[in-house]
């Protein structure tokens, strides 16, 4: 206050005589002044620090750099839900599928959501990735509350943001795989839609079956489809419902190093609903729901 009436408050130019200050507001010899820019010089530094490492880790994985990503990554939850309940209205009575449900998910976690059948566990998937949306309580995505937000905006957000492999696979029946894969790319305008979509399908193994319909597919390949269309929009987030519960060991272990790969490799956060306490138990956290109600959240 007194500084402010003495006008004594100046933002100095960087390149001004300063020991130890980077940016100082005041004058550099009073004793408030200096303690501020010992720790704006501490926090200055421990920023820099972690960009550095940001930068070193990047140039090794040949990722490019985006600051608003890392930065979000180091200082940010990509998913906060607050008391969200989610009823359902059976005649006269009331069905209560999530009872207000509170957990905030950091940008690049891994969590599993594991719970007995019916227990809620895919009706939560689909309000954290806003496909439906909640009674109460609010669900934020990338910095962004989607209770706030129409069916388009929420589309929009999911096209940008999300992937979602679903529990039922939910491909287009008139689409071949390649088409199912292709539309997330087209939505986004990909001139390579085509030749990225092919190339997906050939890392989930299914590169000489672009041409098939849905129903000309087992339910293992349907399920591979839908994980290749999951990856095509490179999401920040990825939900997924039961992703190798459709799979033969063999081909269940190549998707889950698929999706894990992307979490190492693109910082991509990982949401697994599964009943696999194998696979749950390699994800960095693991929340037990039961009756809608979170029983238990552990982190590794
Ligand atoms: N549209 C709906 N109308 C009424 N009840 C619903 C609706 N959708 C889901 N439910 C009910 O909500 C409860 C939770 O369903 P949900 O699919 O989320 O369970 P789940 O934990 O994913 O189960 P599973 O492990 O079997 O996949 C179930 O009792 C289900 O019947
Ligand atoms: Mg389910």
């Amino acid at each position: 206050m007194d500084l402010l009436q003495k006008g004594s408050v100046q933002i100095r130019n960087p390149s001004a005589n300063h020991k130890n200050s980077f940016f100082c507001v005041g004058r550099s010899n009073m004793p408030v002044c200096r303690e501020y820019s010992k720790l704006s010089n501490v926090f200055y530094f421990i920023y820099l620090t972690i960009l550095c490492q940001i930068l070193i880790v990047n140039q090794v994985q040949s990722r490019p750099f985006d600051l608003s990503t890392l930065t979000q990554r180091f200082f940010m939850s990509i998913l906060s839900i607050k008391n969200l309940s989610k009823t359902y209205q059976s005649g006269s009575r009331k069905l209560t599928v999530l009872d207000e449900v509170n957990f905030d998910i950091q940008a690049g976690e891994t969590l599993a959501i594991v719970g007995p059948s019916g227990s809620g566990k895919t009706t939560l998937l689909g309000l954290c990735a806003g496909l439906d949306s909640g009674s109460t309580g609010s669900v934020v995505l990338n910095g962004q509350a989607l209770e706030k937000m129409n069916e388009d905006q929420r589309a929009a957000v999911r096209n940008k943001d999300v992937g979602f492999i679903f529990q039922n696979f939910q491909l287009l029946p008139t689409l071949t795989a390649l088409e199912n894969v292709m539309v997330p790319l087209e939505l986004k305008k990909r001139k390579d839609a085509r030749q990225k979509a092919q190339e997906l399908l050939v890392k989930v193994g299914l590169g000489d079956r672009s041409t098939h319909y849905p129903t000309q597919l087992s339910g293992g390949e349907q399920q591979r489809v839908s994980i290749a269309r999951a990856f095509a929009n490179e999401p920040k987030i990825l939900f997924a419902d039961e992703p190798t519960g459709n799979l033969d060991t063999e081909t269940g272990e190549m998707i889950e190093k698929l999706i894990f790969d992307l979490n190492k490799e693109q910082g991509t956060t990982l949401v697994l609903v599964t009943h696999d306490l194998e696979l749950a138990a390699k994800t960095q956290r693991i929340i037990h729901i039961k009756g809608g109600k979170i029983q238990e959240d552990v982190h590794a």
